[in-house]
């Protein structure tokens, strides 16, 4: 068995899904030198470690925000997180995670794909109950505080933001810091502050407080910023093997860095959606087969949408661009998405995510005297799932609906830092076929500030008399 993900991309082409809808080779052969220059780009902004420099065309162009591609490197960092987890070990029942986005994504993913589906119901779990607060639902909120109040001197939080300004984030800290200092809880033994080094308002309330703090790196944005300390430290606090994600992630880089873009997956998946996107199919629909792969869709979902979706290109000219990023979980949305998919508009590209040996296996009921039903007897459950796949996959190329697949030997910490990493260096490919700015996001500034202004920010008081008439809804549209 191959123990490397990997990437099949038979199903793209014309011949599997006809001359209207597929790729033909030479598409992609004109694709090649294009991506050996940005391989080639990448690698000169590495060599010369520079770091974000805010307005400055040039350096943009040259790929400056891309530190995110070191992170699999910085021993220090993981060590760090490794002895910090271990000198906590044992002395926290629950860890709550308080974030959004980037800050919140990657915790969440790396927790599905790596541990038990009944982790905080288990007792011989590997670390303490994680609770990932990525809202400000206040149902959610509260009721999860409720359950962690009798326990709260067993309850570590990890408020998790680069800027320290995000309004859900804050909220949410504000809550916990007001609750711990009411119960008399000493503030550092509760709260670890994942934040910028230099920067911040967050930086400046860590200071202020004395807090333990971990760091979100300098130049690597919230979505790109799982393979470091706003990832790591709460999969190894529950017990993930965090040098084999970051192990996974270098083996990447090395397959990752060849300027031919047929042995890099990175860029050959990049190029494969950029030539769908030309042609008009710009959704790209990610279907695991697999529930501990869901969470990896969410967080790819955010990485494609925030990074890609952009009004201007790097030249600032209008375009307008970005692929949509949908997901469905196989087998689950067969049920739900499939209909659309095969008979609906044909404007998407399918990525599935295939495990080829799963953790625990489950081998399906004796059919008895239910022979309508024998089919299934004594079948591997995990042979079910794939078949499912293999089944939705004959259906859409049977509608002429191009399908990738990535492959997963199995699903472990190496090979979830493999597809981490993967699909981190496609966005940057994707972003450089685009011509765009992959690493801002200017477009979540106007929502946040409005946000701000509405809930009575001093500094925003003007954009907030220019919102307040849509409080109000007018009659004349309400039924
Ligand atoms: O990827 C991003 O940059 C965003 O999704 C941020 O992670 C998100 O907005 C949270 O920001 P912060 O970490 O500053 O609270």
């Amino acid at each position: 068995m191959n123990q490397k993900i990997q990437l099949y991309y038979k199903n793209v082409f014309t011949e599997s899904v006809g001359a209207e809808h597929g790729i033909s080779p030479d598409e992609l052969d004109e694709l090649k030198g294009p991506i050996a220059e940005l391989t080639g780009k990448m690698e000169q902004a590495r060599k010369r470690g520079v770091v974000s420099g805010a307005g400055d065309t040039d350096r943009r162009i040259e790929f400056d925000d891309i530190p995110y591609r070191d992170l699999p490197y910085r021993n220090e960092m993981m060590e760090n997180v490794r002895d910090l987890a271990g000198r906590l070990a044992g002395k926290y029942e629950n860890l709550v995670v308080l974030g959004i986005g980037g800050s919140a994504l990657g915790n969440i993913a790396l927790q599905t794909a790596l541990n038990s589906p009944m982790y905080n119901l288990r007792s011989d779990r590997g670390g303490p109950r994680l609770f990932v607060m990525d809202n400000v639902d206040p149902t959610q909120f509260s009721e999860t505080i409720e359950y962690l109040e009798p326990q709260l001197d067993k309850t570590l939080f990890n408020v998790i933001s680069k800027s320290g300004q995000t309004a859900e984030t804050a909220a949410q800290f504000l809550t916990i810091l007001q609750l711990l200092r009411e119960k008399g809880l000493d503030l550092t033994d509760h709260i670890i502050a994942t934040t910028d080094t230099k920067s911040g308002t967050m930086r400046g309330i860590v200071d202020r407080l004395g807090l333990t703090s971990l760091k979100v790196p300098q130049g690597v944005g919230g979505r790109f910023s799982v393979l470091s300390d706003v990832g790591l430290f709460s999969a190894a606090m529950c017990g993930i093997k965090i040098d084999e994600l970051l192990a996974g992630a270098r083996d990447m880089d090395e397959r990752v860095r060849n300027t031919d873009v047929m042995k890099n997956p990175a860029a050959l998946y990049a190029a494969i959606q950029y030539l769908f996107y030309r042609k008009d199919k710009r959704l790209s629909v990610m279907m695991p087969y697999g529930y501990q792969l869901k969470d990896l869709c969410d967080w790819f979902r955010q990485l494609w949408a925030e990074s890609l979706g952009k009004e201007k290109n790097l030249a600032g000219e209008l375009v307008n661009v970005g692929p949509t990023p949908i997901k469905a979980l196989g087998a689950t949305d067969q049920h739900s998405q499939v209909q659309l998919y095969r008979e609906g508009p044909n404007d998407k590209v399918f990525t599935f995510l295939q495990v080829e040996s799963f953790r625990s296996e489950v081998v399906i009921g004796d059919a008895g005297d239910t022979k309508e039903l024998s089919y299934l007897s004594h079948r591997k459950m995990g042979d079910l799932i794939n078949n499912e796949k293999l089944a939705t996959e004959y259906a859409l190329l049977a509608s002429q609906r191009p399908c990738l697949t990535v492959l997963f030997p199995e699903i472990n910490a190496c090979s979830v830092g493999e597809f981490i990493y993967m699909f981190e260096v496609a966005t940057s490919y994707m972003g450089g076929l685009l011509g765009i700015d992959t690493y801002n996001q200017p477009a979540v500034e106007l929502g946040k500030l409005a946000t701000f202004a509405l809930m009575g920010h001093k500094d925003h008081s003007k954009m907030a008399e220019e919102i307040e008439p849509m409080r109000k809804p007018d009659e004349k549209f309400l039924i």
